[in-house]
C-alpha cells in the first residue's frame, strides 16, 4: 500500500507573451472560447482548452504553439498568465508523473499529429499557403531584439477633404536584412507606455510593397496605415500606433519586429491567377501582390488578376490614382463605393455577384487563389457571394470551399 499515488499531469497550452503580437486571431479561432486577453496578454484557460489545435495554424508568429507539462492541480491560472512578461521554464514533475503515463496526450496531442483542425472548428479560410508560395521568414526580430528602420516617406493617400486619413509609409532598413513576402506583416513598437505603465505592445501592419522593396532593389518596405480616431462603435478613440505612424516625419526612426505570417502568401508558379477582395487598408497586401505581378509583366508568367475594392468614395479609396493607371489587360478592377453621392451603395460582395461569370471562370481554374482582407463584416458577405456565384451555375460550393481551403487557395485576413 505504499505505491505513490498517480499524479494527474496536463500538457498545458500557453502563449509566449514575448512573441505574441496581440492580433486576436487565436481568440477568434478558438471554438471553445478558451482564449482571452487583457490590455497586456493573450492567455489560455487551462480549465477550458481541449487541445483541439484549431488556433495553431492561423497564428502568424507561432507564439500560440507553446506547451508545458504541469501537475494539473498546479496549472498556470489565467490570472498568472496575464501578469507574465515571458514564459516560465519547464517545471520538474514528481517522479510518479512520467509523461507517458499521464493525460498529456489526451489533453493536448502532439501538434505535429494534426494535419488540420476538427471539422467543427474549421475556419473559413485556409491554414496552409498555396503550394508554390515562396518560403517566408518569420520572427527574425522580436520585442527583445527589434530592428530600427528609418522613415523615408510618409504620404496621405486619401483626399484631404475626407475623414479617412490613410497614409502610405515607407521604412528603410539600411544595410540590415529584413526579408519579406507579399501578404506578410510586421509589428511596430510605438514608444511610451500604456495606462498600467507597461511599454506599449506591438501593432501589426500588412506590407503594401512587394518582396523586392517599395522601390525595386532597395532594402525598404511600405505600410498602409489609417489614423484611428474612433472605435468600432463610433466613439472618440485615439489609436496609439496609427497616430504615431501617421505623424512620423522623414528620417524619424521606428522600432520594427517580425516579419510575421506564413499562409496569406501569393502563389509563385507561372500563370497563377489572383482574385483579391479588400476594403480600405485591407488593400495593403493586394497592392503588394499587384506590384509583384506588375514588375513581372513581360516575363510571360503573370496570370490573371481580378480586384474587388470597397471604399466609401473614390477620394477615400487609398491609391486610387495609381490603381486607375494600371493596364486593364493586366488587372480587372472593380470598385465598390458605398457613399458616393448620386450612386447606389455597393459593397464588394455586390460586385462579385455582378461579375459572376468572370469569377466562376477563375474559380474553375486550379491556378486561382483568393485573398480577402479588410473589415471583419465582409467575410460572411464574401463567402455568401462566392457560394451564390457557384450555386447559380449548379455547382456545389461546399465541395469547392473545402478544396480551396485544403489547397491553400482561399485566405482571409479581417479585423
Ligand atoms: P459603409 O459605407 O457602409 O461603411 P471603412 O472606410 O470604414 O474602412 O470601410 C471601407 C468600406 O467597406 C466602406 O465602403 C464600407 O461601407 C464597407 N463596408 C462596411 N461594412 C461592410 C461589410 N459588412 N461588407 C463589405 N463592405 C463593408
Amino acid at each position: 500500500m505504499n505505491a505513490p499515488l498517480p499524479v494527474d499531469v496536463l500538457k498545458q497550452h500557453l502563449i509566449d507573451p514575448e512573441i505574441c503580437i496581440r492580433c486576436n486571431t487565436c481568440e477568434e479561432t478558438c471554438p471553445v472560447d478558451a482564449i482571452t486577453h487583457d490590455s497586456a496578454n493573450y492567455v489560455v484557460d487551462p480549465d477550458i482548452c481541449n487541445g483541439c489545435m484549431a488556433c495553431v495554424p492561423p497564428c502568424p508568429t507561432g507564439s500560440i504553439d507553446n506547451w508545458r507539462l504541469v501537475v494539473r492541480a498546479e496549472a498556470y491560472s489565467v490570472q498568472e498568465q496575464l501578469g507574465w512578461e515571458e514564459l516560465p521554464g519547464e517545471k520538474s514533475l514528481p517522479a510518479q508523473a512520467a509523461p507517458e503515463s499521464t493525460q498529456a496526450e489526451s489533453a493536448a496531442p502532439d501538434p505535429a499529429a494534426f494535419a488540420e483542425p476538427p471539422a467543427a472548428a474549421m475556419p473559413a479560410g485556409a491554414s496552409v499557403p498555396p503550394w508554390s508560395a515562396a518560403h517566408p521568414y518569420v520572427n527574425l526580430y522580436t520585442h527583445k531584439t527589434p530592428m530600427t528602420a528609418t522613415v523615408v516617406g510618409n504620404y496621405r493617400v486619401t483626399g484631404t477633404d475626407t475623414e479617412s486619413d490613410i497614409h502610405h509609409i515607407v521604412l528603410d532598413f539600411g544595410e540590415l536584412p529584413f526579408p519579406v513576402l507579399e501578404g506578410q506583416s510586421i509589428g511596430i513598437l510605438p514608444p511610451g507606455e500604456d495606462a498600467q505603465g507597461r511599454p506599449h505592445h506591438a501593432r501589426q501592419y500588412s506590407l503594401a510593397s512587394p518582396r523586392d522593396g517599395e522601390r525595386a532593389g532597395y532594402n525598404n518596405l511600405s505600410l498602409t496605415v489609417k489614423r484611428v480616431t474612433q472605435d468600432y462603435g463610433g466613439a472618440a478613440a485615439h489609436g496609439v500606433c496609427s497616430n504615431y505612424l501617421c505623424d512620423l516625419a522623414k528620417n524619424d526612426t521606428v522600432r520594427v519586429i517580425g516579419p510575421f505570417g506564413h499562409t496569406f502568401l501569393m502563389p509563385n508558379h507561372p500563370r497563377a491567377n489572383l482574385i483579391m477582395i479588400c476594403t480600405g487598408t485591407g488593400s495593403a497586401p493586394m497592392r503588394a501582390m499587384t506590384e509583384r505581378s506588375r514588375r513581372r509583366i513581360g516575363t510571360g508568367e503573370v496570370g490573371r488578376l481580378m480586384l474587388f475594392f470597397g471604399a466609401r468614395t473614390e477620394r477615400e479609396l487609398p491609391y486610387f490614382g495609381p490603381l486607375m493607371k494600371l493596364p486593364r489587360d493586366f488587372i480587372d478592377i472593380n470598385l465598390a463605393l458605398s457613399r458616393e453621392a448620386g450612386q447606389p451603395k455597393r459593397y464588394v460582395q455586390d460586385l462579385i455577384r455582378e461579375r459572376a461569370p468572370a469569377v466562376r471562370e477563375l474559380l474553375a481554374d486550379r491556378n486561382t487563389c483568393i485573398y480577402v482582407c479588410g473589415l471583419k463584416g465582409m467575410e460572411v458577405g464574401v463567402l455568401d457571394a462566392l457560394r451564390e456565384v457557384m450555386v447559380q451555375a449548379g455547382e456545389d460550393w461546399s465541395i469547392l470551399h473545402d478544396v480551396l481551403r485544403r489547397e491553400g487557395r482561399l485566405h482571409f485576413e479581417t479585423y
